[in-house]
């Protein structure tokens, strides 16, 4: 049998902060709005000027992740890039990180399950590792938000929400089920909600080319959301999917040493506690730091948690997400 181990971990966040109060020079909107309703304090948002792009943050995480695993770009077997802001259109992000990494030759793959991306990442890693095909992969978590919000107060329900990061992960093949390892995945899907959280344009869906100026004028190219029903159905769903790990693994809640959840809204994840009845000092929040980095969160959570000693060797660590699609997804880990 073959198990997957996470063996490094990286994480980058753009220079730029913009606390609440900065957004004020944007949009009518308020620091006691967006904390009340949503925890958040600051995001990471990179230079609108400057060409860094996607795998540009993909990169630094990567390289970060390599680096405190020990292991050379040139051993890698597969690189996986979770990701709802790519570089272009096509060819996927991964590709590109792939060309800035210098390992061509290798396959390079992107996911695009938004909030729940890292989470069907790490478990394509893992069914990799698993059946022995690839024994070094590369699993990364990366957005660049800033650059397709509405940063107007039209646009404020969604653009005060979201922070450019990355976040990325080295996982290895090991043999020892008692070693550190992933211990499960548990991936969802329930595409009847698509258009709770969405993107309308470009849309190959017609009528009419894919992109118009119309899609422009009327703010078609910005993200739309039915937030009091993303807000319910992640509640319900992120604790289900903890459970469901817990039940495949033969662990009770009392089990998990840290709960590191996908990061949409500080509301939502203190639900996610109550309902499952976790103490706080056991759930690792960064919402209020980073804001919601979609893909990046859980990378960008667990490698926080590690550098404040949250996180440390031994640990049961239970992560879950939720997110557009509706997709939703947990991943039980022995760190
Ligand atoms: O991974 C992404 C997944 N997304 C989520 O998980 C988000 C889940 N949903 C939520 O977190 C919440 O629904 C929000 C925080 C997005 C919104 O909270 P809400 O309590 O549902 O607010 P609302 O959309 O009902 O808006 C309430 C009011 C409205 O004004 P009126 O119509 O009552 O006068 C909005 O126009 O708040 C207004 N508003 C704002 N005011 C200041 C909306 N956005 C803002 C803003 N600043 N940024």
């Amino acid at each position: 049998m073959k198990y997957s181990r996470i063996v490094g971990i990286g994480s980058y966040l753009p220079e730029k902060v913009w606390r609440n109060d900065d957004l004020r020079a944007l949009m009518d909107t308020s620091d006691e709005w967006i904390q009340q309703r949503t925890g958040i304090k600051q995001r990471h948002w990179v230079d609108q000027d400057s060409t860094e792009g996607t795998s540009d943050l993909a990169l630094k995480a990567a390289v970060g992740a390599l680096e405190s695993a020990g292991v050379a770009k040139e051993e890698l077997d597969l690189i996986v890039v979770a990701t709802v802001s790519p570089d272009h259109e096509f060819p996927g992000t991964a590709c590109f990180l792939q060309a800035k990494l210098g390992v061509s030759g290798i396959p390079a793959l992107d996911v695009r399950q938004q909030c729940t991306g890292f989470l069907y990442a790490i478990s394509i890693a893992d069914q990799f590792i698993r059946t022995g095909t690839y024994k070094k992969v590369l699993v990364v978590g990366a957005e660049i938000h800033s650059r397709g919000l509405d940063k107007t107060t039209e646009g404020r329900d969604m653009s005060v929400l979201f922070g450019d990061g990355a976040g990325a992960v080295v996982m290895v093949a090991t043999d020892d089920p008692n070693s550190s390892r992933v211990l499960s995945t548990h991936l969802h899907a329930d595409g009847r909600f698509a258009k709770e959280l969405w993107i309308p344009a470009p849309s190959n869906a017609g009528p009419g080319p894919r992109i118009t100026e119309e899609h422009v004028r009327s703010g078609a190219i910005y993200g739309k959301m039915n937030g009091k029903s993303v807000f319910v159905h992640a509640a319900k769903r992120m604790p289900e999917a903890v459970n469901e790990a817990l039940a495949a693994n033969g662990f009770s809640l009392s089990d998990i040493d840290l709960f590191v959840f996908h990061q949409a809204n500080l509301r939502i994840n203190e639900m996610v506690a109550k309902q499952l009845g976790i103490p706080e000092e056991k759930v690792f929040n960064t919402i209020d730091r980073f804001a919601n980095t979609t893909a990046a969160t859980i990378p960008l959570g667990l490698h926080e948690a590690l550098r404040v000693g949250k996180l440390k060797p031994g640990m049961l660590v239970a992560t879950a997400a939720f997110g557009s699609g509706f997709t939703w997804g947990s991943a039980l880990i022995r760190w």
